[in-house]
C-alpha cells in the first residue's frame, strides 16, 4: 500500500497518537521527579550529569587504570601481590598507593552522639568491621547485611555477633543491597568461592537443581523500611554511616543513592571499590563518574581507587 494514498483521517490519527505518546512521556517524567527526595537547600544531582569532559575526570580515569595496569586483579591488595612477585627480593615501597585497608578504621567524626546508626553491607562470615564500630562507638548500633546464606549462617552463629544481637546493638539480615529488588538463584558452584565473592556478572540459574536464592534489595527502599530515614518530606532525617565491602555492589548502590538524591541524607559513606571481572572493561569510567558525583554532596576524607575511601557530607 502506498502510504501517500492514506485518507486524511489516518494522518490525523497518527498525529494524535504522537501527541498522546509525547504527553505520556513528559507526564511520567514529571511524576518520577516528584518521587525524588529534594530539599531546597542542596543542589539536585542529575545522574546524566557525569561530565566526562572535565580534566579531573580524565585524570581520575588515567590514574585508576594505571594502578591496576591491565592486571587481572579485583582490588589493590591483589595488585600489591602482583607487584611484589615482580620485584622478587626488592621491597615494594609504594604499597600504600595501592592498598589502605586500615584507613577505614580512622576515627569517624560527626556520628550522632545518641541513636547513631550504621549500615554495614557485606558483613561476610565474621562481621569484622561492624564489631569494630560497635567497640569504638558506644552510641552506635550496626545493621549487618550479608546476602550469601552460608556466610550469613556463619555470621549469626559467631559468638561475638550473637552477643551483640542479644544486646540489641547489632541486627543481622540475610540480604544484599543494590539498585533494585531481585531474587537471584545462584548455583552452588558460583557460591563456592569463599573469599571476596562477587555477585556481579552471576546470572540466575532458573533450571539449576542445586541453587540458592539470594535476596537483593533496593537501597532506596531499605533506608525507609528500616526507619533509617522517614518518609515525612521534606525532612526525612539523616543517616550516620553507610559502610560497604560488597565486591562490586558498591557501584549500583551509590548510583542508586545519587539518582534518587538520597545520598544527601547520609552523613558518611565508606566503601572499598572493586574491579569485578564482569564489569572490569568499563570500571575506571564508572568509578570516576561516581567520584565526580559524590563531590556535589560530600567531601573525600581519604581514599584510593581499588582500596578504601571515606566521604563526609558537606554541611
Ligand atoms: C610502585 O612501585 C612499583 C615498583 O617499583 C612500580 O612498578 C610502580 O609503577 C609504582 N607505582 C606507582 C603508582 O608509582
Ligand atoms: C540451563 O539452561 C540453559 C539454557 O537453556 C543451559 O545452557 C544450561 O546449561 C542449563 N543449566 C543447567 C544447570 O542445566
Ligand atoms: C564534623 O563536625 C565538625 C565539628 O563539629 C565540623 O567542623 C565539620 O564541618 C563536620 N564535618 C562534616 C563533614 O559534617
Amino acid at each position: 500500500m502506498n502510504y501517500l494514498l492514506l485518507p486524511r483521517t489516518c494522518y490525523l490519527l497518527l498525529l494524535f497518537a504522537i501527541f498522546v505518546i509525547c504527553f505520556l512521556q513528559f507526564g511520567l517524567r514529571l511524576k518520577s521527579t516528584d518521587h525524588t527526595y529534594s530539599t531546597a537547600s542542596t543542589q539536585n544531582i542529575n545522574k546524566q550529569l557525569c561530565n566526562n569532559l572535565l580534566a579531573s575526570y580524565h585524570k581520575c580515569v588515567a590514574y585508576s587504570s594505571s594502578l591496576a595496569n591491565n592486571e587481572n586483579v579485583d582490588n589493590g591488595w591483589e595488585m600489591t601481590v602482583v607487584l611484589r612477585r615482580k620485584l622478587g627480593s626488592q621491597p615494594l615501597t609504594n604499597a600504600s598507593l595501592y592498598w589502605n585497608e586500615n584507613d577505614r578504621f580512622k576515627r569517624l567524626n560527626n556520628l550522632s552522639s545518641t541513636n547513631c546508626k550504621i549500615l554495614y553491607n557485606g558483613a561476610h562470615k565474621a562481621g569484622t568491621d561492624g564489631l569494630r564500630f560497635l567497640r569504638d562507638y558506644p552510641s552506635c548500633r550496626v545493621w549487618f547485611l550479608e546476602p550469601i546464606p552460608a556466610f550469613f549462617n556463619s555470621l549469626i552463629h559467631s559468638h561475638r555477633i550473637a552477643h551483640e544481637l542479644g544486646k540489641q546493638r547489632g541486627f543481622a539480615y540475610n540480604i544484599g543491597l543494590s539498585k533494585a529488588n531481585a531474587n537471584l538463584d545462584i548455583s552452588s558452584r558460583d557460591l563456592s568461592d569463599d573469599q571476596g565473592l562477587t555477585l556481579i556478572g552471576k546470572t540466575s540459574q532458573k533450571n539449576s537443581t542445586n541453587k540458592n536464592q539470594l535476596v537483593i534489595r533496593d537501597i532506596s527502599e531499605i533506608l525507609f523500611e528500616y526507619n533509617f530515614l522517614s518518609r515525612e518530606l521534606p525532612n526525612p532525617g539523616e543517616f550516620d554511616l553507610l559502610h560497604m565491602n560488597c565486591e562490586g555492589c558498591e557501584y549500583d548502590v551509590l548510583e542508586r543513592l545519587i539518582e534518587t538524591n538520597l545520598i544527601r541524607y547520609i552523613r558518611i559513606i565508606q566503601f572499598g571499590s572493586h574491579r569485578p571481572k564482569a564489569i572490569r572493561a568499563t570500571i575506571d569510567q564508572r568509578y570516576c563518574c561516581i567520584q565526580q558525583q559524590l563531590t556535589y554532596t560530600h567531601e573525600k576524607q581519604f581514599g584510593i581507587p581499588w582500596g578504601w575511601e571515606r566521604w563526609n557530607r558537606r554541611n
